[in-house]
């Protein structure tokens, strides 16, 4: 599928976007393994999440949903999943595989795991390495380190996992596992990355601690079911947000967004950049914070430096915050972003290419990107070979560009933001 952007005048509304993707796949993983009903609404049905939920019916939990944007899964406690009669396929979701692997390392069965071809590619030994550890058998492609995986699991033992990189993924992996272990499972990373997952253990009854950049967990508590309203997805509204602070006259506003501190590094970015950013309503859902998020345009961005703890904070970001980038007066340089390499794409290699097709010098770094701003975009064609936010971010830079854009392959948007052209067309005035 083709998308066609034409260069905004200006980007104006009062909206809302899709349900966080990071906390839908953890609803519905916690929820089956909790005892009753869980009931989330504002559910994110793009195709990474509903990945999930085929997983998890296939471990033989009733999963009603996504209905109006409401899922209803009838957890069978920590003892409650069935070996699947066939392999699991969490498609293109990292985060299904990932958190997914965790959960299978503690069940008293067989299973096998795959997913599509971006995802086969993808490290996972940074996950089965801890989980081999803690007693699991996985094996796999590539010495174990590739999907389809193949795990039989049984009883866990408790670990204190040290990880190299920062990643909720290998975090949440290890902490899952940890809820079929005896005694205190702990992991600790060089950077704090997204706690979705410790947050939502907790909102449903599991013991666990924090100690600088450590989160310790309880084996074998007791998980209930809960209602749980998912905030809207920052990584989706990037996208909006940051093309709102490059459009000249843009005056945007998204409402109940997801503004967890782990997750919400983007508006740090924008703001040092000079964009004008507010923070309205705060609340609370679940024990994740909530607020609605105005921009408006003030001006040319400024380049900045990033690196070190605040990149695991934007990660998936960093494609659209490089259209900023690219828009900025001055320079930008990313470091410590080298985990871009192994995204859904090598998202140092696909932004590198974005931008210089729209005009912009870039240059590609081991562990990140340098930017030369203050380039006058032209409209081209972007190929988003298959990944979500390069496609994201191709349109985002075409708002801004003369001409026409045409993003090709624009279907995958889908895997974490249904609706993102009609929502795009909607705000933008031409
Ligand atoms: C996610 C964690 C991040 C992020 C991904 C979703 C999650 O991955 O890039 O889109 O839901 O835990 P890593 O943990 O690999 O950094």
């Amino acid at each position: 599928m083709e998308l066609r952007i034409e260069k905004a005048r200006c980007l104006r509304g009062d909206i809302s976007v899709p349900g966080d993707k990071s906390i839908s796949h953890r609803a519905v993983m916690i929820g089956a393994l909790a005892e009753g009903d869980t009931v989330v609404e504002n559910f994110l049905a793009g195709e990474d999440c509903l990945s999930t939920i085929n997983c998890y019916r296939k471990l033989g939990i009733d999963i009603e949903g996504p209905r109006g944007g409401v899922v209803r899964i009838a957890g069978r406690g920590l003892e409650g999943l069935r070996e699947p009669d066939d392999i699991l396929d969490a498609g293109n979701s990292g985060t299904t595989m990932r958190l997914s692997l965790g959960v299978l390392a503690g069940q008293p069965f067989f299973s096998v795991i795959t997913g599509d071809n971006s995802l086969r590619q993808r490290p996972m030994a940074r996950v089965t390495e801890p989980l081999k550890r803690m007693g699991a058998v996985i094996d796999g492609r590539k010495g174990g380190s590739c999907a389809p995986l193949a795990v039989r699991g049984g009883p866990l033992k408790a670990v204190a996992h040290i990880s190299p990189v920062a990643s909720a993924q290998v975090k949440s992996a290890v902490l899952l596992a940890g809820l079929f272990a005896d005694g205190q499972t702990s992991v600790t990373e060089p950077h704090r990355s997204r706690d979705h997952t410790e947050v939502m253990l907790n909102y449903f009854g599991a013991a666990l601690g924090v100690e600088g950049n450590t989160v310790y967990i309880n084996g074998r508590p007791r998980l209930t079911g809960k209602k749980i309203r998912v905030a809207g997805d920052i990584s989706s509204a990037a996208f909006l947000l940051t093309a709102a602070a490059l459009v000249p006259g843009s005056d945007l506003t998204i409402r109940g967004l997801g503004v967890n501190p782990t997750r919400s590094g983007i508006i740090d970015v924008l703001e040092m950049m000079g964009a004008d950013i507010r923070k309205l309503n705060p609340g609370e859902d679940g024990g994740e914070p909530v607020a609605d998020i105005r921009v408006r345009y003030a001006g040319t961005l400024r380049g900045v430096s990033i690196g070190g703890e605040i990149i695991p904070r934007l990660i998936d970001e960093i494609p659209v915050l490089a259209v900023a980038a690219a828009a900025a007066e001055g320079e930008t340089e990313i470091r410590d972003a080298a985990e871009l390499k192994v995204k859904e794409s090598n998202r140092i290699a696909a932004v590198a290419r974005l931008l210089s097709g729209f005009g912009a010098v870039v240059a590609e770094l081991e562990d990140g990107l340098m930017i030369r701003g203050g380039y006058a975009p032209a409209g081209c064609f972007c190929d988003s070979r298959g990944d979500h936010r390069i496609a994201m971010a191709a349109a985002v830079a075409g708002l801004t560009a003369g001409g026409t854009t045409v993003v090709d392959g624009a279907e995958c948007i889908e895997v974490s933001f249904p609706g993102f052209s009609r929502l795009l067309e909607s705000i933008t005035v031409k």
